[in-house]
């Protein structure tokens, strides 16, 4: 099925089906994200990288997959140095910078934005993050690594046992993530959070009516006996507060003496980065970074795959990259 002109705003518009399309192509691009091969399927074409809310590695990895099929990338970031800031719509900013680009990435802290921006837009839209709604992007990079670090075990997706843990309130990759897994059959969910930063009772429901396993809990010691454990951060940006947010960074730590008391000997350790490494909160301790089953940064260099296969999907080149093969 083609993908060629649509944006890509929420996991909501991904069936099975669709999802390993998505990844068959990203399994497709590893030579090209190890330089092992060079592409230039894209030379000529423009990404508007636009991010008015802080990021590492989603906005490098948007630039660095185009760059890699061989396009170029102009960007903006921080809503400051953004005419958004004068008052400029989502709307004109869209129409503008559309008519400059080829394909457009954004993030921007309102829930919602990037779908009223893509409605000014006349190319597909990736959505990057919108506040706390939607990282599709991310769930799809999330997914593909829970599917290749199962496959060392030979497990599939289906059956599967995952404990999510921390602020399940704000976290928008948990939100989307829960959505995708949704999908498949009969997973076992153990959700972890303090009562006030509970997963959305709309997620839980739309685990719940497809016929998956939930267990709500506040307590981690007994509930990590899981297949992946996927900590998150607390997301303080979206606290009334600092001292609000510093009421639940550090509840729920996760570290080397933990995992070999509660996790399984080969539970899966994912986070959709960053972590917050300072030492109130520090929810993914430095002392398992020699941990094999620690997946952070392997999910990290996911993303640049996930990220070109959806590039190629939407600019309908998908079967012309290797055609455009050149030398390293
Ligand atoms: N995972 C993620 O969205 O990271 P960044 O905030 O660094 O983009």
């Amino acid at each position: 099925m083609s993908f060629k002109g649509e944006h890509i705003l929420s996991v909501k518009q991904f069936d099975r089906d669709k999802i390993q399309q998505v990844f068959d192509i990203a399994r497709s691009m590893e030579p090209y994200a190890k330089r092992q091969k060079r592409t230039t399927v894209l030379e000529g074409a423009i990404l508007g990288n636009l991010f008015f809310e802080p990021s590492t590695r989603t906005r490098v990895s948007f630039g660095c997959a185009f760059n890699l099929l061989g396009g170029e990338v102009r960007e903006t970031t921080g809503m400051q140095s953004s005419a958004l800031s004068k008052g400029e719509s989502l709307f004109d900013t869209a129409r503008v910078i559309s008519s400059y680009s080829d394909v457009i990435a954004m993030r921007h802290p309102q829930a919602g934005s990037v779908a009223e921006f893509a409605e000014g837009s006349r190319v597909p839209v990736l959505n990057g993050g919108d506040g706390a709604n939607e990282h599709p992007t991310q769930a799809l990079l999330d997914l593909f690594t829970i599917e290749k670090e199962l496959a060392a075990s030979e497990q599939p997706i289906d059956g599967m046992h995952i404990a999510m843990i921390g602020d399940l309130k704000f976290g928008r990759t948990v939100h989307s993530l829960s959505k995708l897994l949704a999908l498949y059959k009969n997973i076992q969910f153990t959700l972890i959070a303090p009562n006030e930063l509970a997963m959305p009772d709309d997620i839980v429901s739309l685990i719940e009516n497809a016929g998956h396993r939930v267990t709500i809990t506040d307590q981690l010691a007994g509930n990590l006996n899981a297949d992946i454990v996927y900590q998150t951060r607390i997301q303080e940006e979206r606290f009334p507060s600092q001292e609000e947010a510093n009421k639940y960074r550090g509840k729920f730590r996760l570290n080397q003496d933990i995992y070999t008391k509660h996790c399984k000997s080969n539970t899966v350790i994912m986070h959709p980065l960053p972590r917050d490494s300072r030492i109130e909160a520090n929810e993914l301790d430095n002392d398992l970074n020699l941990n094999p089953n620690l997946a952070i940064f392997r999910q990290a260099d996911n993303g640049v795959l996930v990220r070109m296969a959806l590039f190629a999907l939407t600019l309908g080149v998908e079967q012309l990259v290797s055609k455009y093969e050149r030398e390293v």
